[in-house]
């Protein structure tokens, strides 16, 4: 497989970094997961665009612009045959200097994006997930893709050994969005979400859902819910580029609305569907 190195293209065994690299030894830089469906990009240029906003709000300087990266992007997928269903990691950090928690001077940021093969999960995207709620223990900037994620790795670790999907953060009770996924609830044909303030990242596919909701004269409401607010759902359902849309059936044990994946959910999905294909 052929990677993306810095801005040159380089086989995947080749890629060293040493031990003093400021993704490795803070957590210091910004990623992204870009969808690919049958070899092309879904999404690419806003996930670019955020990018950017992740970057500049660490204040990292990326050693590209916006369109070089994205020509870069686009090479990558050509130089590795991509024809299948998949995904791309991109990550940049301060780079590699001596530890020191200021930032280094004259040292390049660090870049590299590869290729990997990700079928679609048709199964749970059919019969929906189960979840947990937990509690929001992160910081106050979740709207930059960090590479700090801890609390993401512990609370998605946790549904794995309750046998669920995903967790839903929670603040006070106010739910801000999953471990690696954008949440929303359904109630009389509304959809409420988590507004795009600084306590979520602003998912790609969450613009889209937003976008598709208007197209379908369905209300997309950004005030948040509650955990309350679940016991009376009629639907549930969660966003990302890797999970794209799918029903939450059941949080805590207790099943959402009638426990299986709702009507407008199902219009929703519908929507995703012609828009990635
Ligand atoms: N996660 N919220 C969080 C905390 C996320 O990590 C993600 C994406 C999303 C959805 O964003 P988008 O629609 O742009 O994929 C929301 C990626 C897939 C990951 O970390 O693997």
């Amino acid at each position: 497989p052929i990677i993306l190195s810095q801005t040159k293209f380089t086989h995947r065994d080749k890629l060293r970094y040493p031990f003093e690299e400021r993704g490795l030894q803070f957590g210091d830089g910004v990623y992204e997961v870009i969808r690919i469906y049958k070899g092309s990009y879904y999404l690419l240029h806003e996930h670019v665009n955020r990018l950017f906003r992740s970057a500049e709000a660490i204040k990292l300087v990326l050693p590209f612009s916006k369109e070089e990266i994205t020509n870069l992007l686009l090479d990558l997928l050509q130089r590795n045959d991509m024809t299948a269903d998949g995904k791309v990691y991109l990550q940049s950090t301060r780079g590699s200097a001596p530890r020191e928690h200021t930032f280094p001077e004259d040292v390049e940021a660090n870049v590299y994006a590869y290729v990997q093969d990700l079928p679609r999960n048709h199964k749970n995207l059919e019969n929906g997930v189960n979840v947990i709620t937990r509690h929001d223990s992160r910081w106050d900037y979740c709207y930059i893709k960090s590479l700090n994620l801890l609390p993401n790795v512990l609370a998605k670790q946790e549904a794995k050994e309750n046998g669920c999907f995903e967790a839903i953060f929670h603040k006070d009770g106010l739910v801000t969005e999953c471990s690696s996924s954008n949440a929303y609830l359904v109630k009389d044909g509304k959809i409420y979400t988590h507004p795009a303030s600084s306590s979520i990242l602003h998912g790609c596919v969450r613009m889209r859902v937003e976008q598709f909701a208007s197209d379908l004269s369905l209300p997309f409401i950004e005030n948040g819910f509650s955990l309350d607010d679940i016991k009376d759902a009629d639907e549930m359902f969660l966003s990302s580029s890797t999970a794209e849309v799918t029903p939450i059936v059941s949080v805590d044990g207790a099943k959402v609305g009638n426990g299986t994946p709702g009507k407008h959910t199902r219009k929703l999905q519908e929507a995703y569907e012609k828009d990635a294909n």
